[in-house]
């Protein structure tokens, strides 16, 4: 068997809607080998499908399918750390572990910019399954049906507080609150931040990262399905954050930190929350993953 690792993302990082994501370090492993059926388990406990509506088998069979083979049956074994619909890429990290076996198996005929066209293809944008594959920053615009990005590294310096609350969020209904337009005003407002985000992580300029995470577009209308997400933003800063916005679709919110502040959400952040009645929230620190999918020979 094969294995495939693939990070965790965040996407959007507050202003950069469907556009800018970053690979963490939490990851779904996948053991996966060709068979004769389908046969799918899950190592953690985890409830997955287990048929062909599986996304790491669907996506694996649309590769062969576009390489113009017939799949013949998979074996995949799943251990994941990333939690399902907590705005952290766990779809993403499916597919993009279907698609990376499913090459492998094929003798890799597909290239990184091939895997990232057809990853955004399944998902629908490409800011959680082009980071998943190439790991770093990831700033991406589609066009005509391509993914264009550039992957940039960000400092070690800087850490990612996630809490990530009891509940889930489903990003089709998180997408379907969104309005279908928006005033150029709020276009500018975003653009601006967007671009202000993507230089502030790149240079470590973190003291821009406060007005980068402000957002117009999706934030302010998804906060009302986070309860307690104003407490969480207020504990953020006072624990040192440098930026705090929801992570993809949410409900998982993420604040940029450094050392000094990871010590204090590490010290400080659940018991705080639990003293407002805010409970059942984990809390990873996390760094940038600078790898993406990884496949290993175990
Ligand atoms: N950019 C996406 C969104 C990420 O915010 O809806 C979630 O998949």
């Amino acid at each position: 068997m094969i294995r495939i690792q693939v990070p965790a993302t965040s996407a959007n990082l507050g202003s950069g809607f469907d556009s800018l994501g970053i690979a963490l370090s939490m990851y779904n492993q996948v053991w996966m080998e060709e068979a004769d059926g389908i046969f799918i388990n899950s190592r953690d406990g985890m409830e997955v499908p287990a048929d062909e509506n599986n996304l790491i088998y669907w996506s694996a069979k649309l590769l062969y399918q576009e390489c113009g083979k017939k799949l013949p049956g998979l074996r995949i074994e799943q251990q994941s750390d990333i939690p399902m619909a907590r705005g952290l890429g766990s779809s993403s990290a499916c597919i993009v572990a279907g698609l990376t076996g499913a090459n492998r198996f094929l003798g890799n005929p597909l290239t990184m910019q091939d895997l990232v066209n057809l990853a955004c293809r399944i998902e629908g944008h490409p800011d959680n399954t082009t980071p998943a594959l190439t790991g770093g920053l990831v700033a991406s615009a589609m066009e005509a049906g391509r993914v264009h990005s550039v992957t940039v590294p960000v400092s070690d310096l800087i850490q990612f507080a996630v809490l990530i609350p009891p509940f889930e969020l489903k990003t089709e209904f998180a997408r379907g609150v969104l309005p279908d337009s928006y005033s150029r005003e709020d276009a500018v407002y975003n653009l601006s931040r967007s671009a202000l985000m993507t230089a502030a992580l790149f240079s470590g300029s973190l003291s821009n990262l406060r007005v980068a995470v402000q957002d117009r577009l999706h934030q302010p209308y998804r906060q009302e399905f986070i309860p307690g997400i104003e407490t969480v933003f207020r504990l953020s800063y006072e624990l040192g954050s440098f930026g705090a916005y929801i992570s993809g679709a949410g409900p998982s919110i993420i604040s940029i930190v450094d050392d000094a502040g990871a010590a204090n959400f590490q010290r400080y952040a659940l018991s705080h929350l639990e003293e407002k009645n805010i409970s059942g929230w984990k809390l990873e620190l996390l760094h940038t993953d600078s790898a993406g999918a990884a496949v290993y020979i175990d």
